[in-house]
């Protein structure tokens, strides 16, 4: 089969591109590396096409899309802070961007979208675990983006018949989530902080908990969502159903490291969720999905990831 990966290049991406090639599909990859590193998928590059360009061209989206069966579209901008600074820019990416797609992907035929949608979109209400059939209620310009991507993608399937599956991810984290920008996922920057022995920033108090994912199960769920029966038009949890707090991760990460470092604390982030947990059973029922990696070991292998790809442990 043949893929289009939008933001392939990314953390997300890069990772998933892998697995598709793994197991021998072609792959396309559209991205304008505003995130993403071509760097990321040294791996797999003779094997795949890879675009630099924008989804924000429809025509170089058009272009991308020629040969898909299916797409996985992931590109995006990622942060809830920058939303809050600039919502217009991530508008622009992630809803016109979005659009884009999938007028593309209607025009091309293919079999079916799958859109990296998020749990963002349930914002900040008191009922813990997040389930599917609540109503989302964003509370930063991000959130509501990603489920405005939802609702266009599920709309093109009542309009125009194009099969689409839309994954909330929970927090995911892994091998290749670029801890250099202030914008980066907490657990990249905190990893970093270890490895250099600075002080790890936390925005609030720190019981804020999240259902951090390894990303090797977003993997799975974005290559079984494709194809898997009964799915279109849906949206599903991807998490592990498992929270824990900023400081619980703060003390594992003291025992990976073997280093005591005082955290810095600062005020809250706007736009900042308190808690979050997926109740995954509507994606275990309808992807068979079953998270395979847990925290704690997700944890030890990022950990080990980022020492063994730290500047002062990498040769050349
Ligand atoms: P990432 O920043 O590593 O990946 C995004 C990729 O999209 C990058 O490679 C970037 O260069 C590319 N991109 C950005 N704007 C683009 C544009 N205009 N045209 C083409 N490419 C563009 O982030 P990620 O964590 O891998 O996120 C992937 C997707 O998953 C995003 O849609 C994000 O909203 C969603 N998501 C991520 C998480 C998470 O915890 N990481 C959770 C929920 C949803
Ligand atoms: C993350 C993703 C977002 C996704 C959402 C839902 C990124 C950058 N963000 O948002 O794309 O849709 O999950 O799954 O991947 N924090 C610190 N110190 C730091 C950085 C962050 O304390 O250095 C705090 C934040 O204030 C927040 C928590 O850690 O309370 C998580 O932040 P972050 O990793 O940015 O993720 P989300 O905002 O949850």
């Amino acid at each position: 089969m043949r893929y289009l990966v939008t933001g392939g290049a990314g953390f997300i991406g890069s990772n998933t591109v892998d697995e598709l090639v793994r197991r021998g599909h072609g792959v396309v990859v559209l991205d304008d590396l505003s995130s993403g590193k071509e760097d990321n998928l040294a791996e797999v590059r003779s094997k795949i096409t890879f675009m630099k360009g924008s989804i924000t061209d429809i025509e170089v989206v058009q272009k991308a899309m020629v040969q898909a069966d299916y797409v996985i579209h992931l590109a995006a901008r990622t942060s809830v802070p920058r939303s809050v600074k600039d919502p217009v820019d991530t508008n622009r990416i992630n809803v016109d961007g979005t659009l884009n797609v999938l007028v593309a992907a209607r025009d091309n035929k293919v079999k079916r979208v799958v859109f990296a949608a998020s749990s963002s979109a349930y914002g900040d209400t008191p009922t813990l675990p997040k389930s599917e059939d609540m109503q989302p209620v964003p509370i930063s310009p991000y959130g509501v983006t990603k489920y405005v991507g939802e609702l266009y993608a599920q709309t093109f399937g009542r309009c125009y018949g194009l099969e689409n599956v839309c994954l909330r991810y929970f927090n995911i984290f892994g091998p290749r989530q670029d801890p250099d920008s202030p914008y980066s996922g907490v657990l990249s920057r905190f990893s970093a902080a270890f490895l250099d022995s600075t002080p790890p920033v936390v925005f609030g108090d720190g019981e804020q908990t999240r259902d951090f994912t390894y990303v090797e199960n977003a993997v799975q769920a974005n290559i079984v969502a494709c194809e898997a029966p009964s799915a279109s038009g849906r949206t599903f949890n991807i998490g592990t159903g498992h929270a824990v707090s900023l400081n619980r991760v703060l003390e594992m990460l003291q025992k990976a490291s073997g280093k005591t470092l005082e955290a810095k604390y600062e005020p809250s982030r706007e736009g900042d969720i308190r808690d979050s947990l997926a109740d995954i059973r509507l994606a275990k029922e309808f992807l068979g999905y079953e998270p395979a990696v847990l925290f704690e070991e997700g944890l030890e292998r990022t950990y080990a990831w980022y020492q063994a790809n730290h500047p002062k442990n990498v040769a050349g």
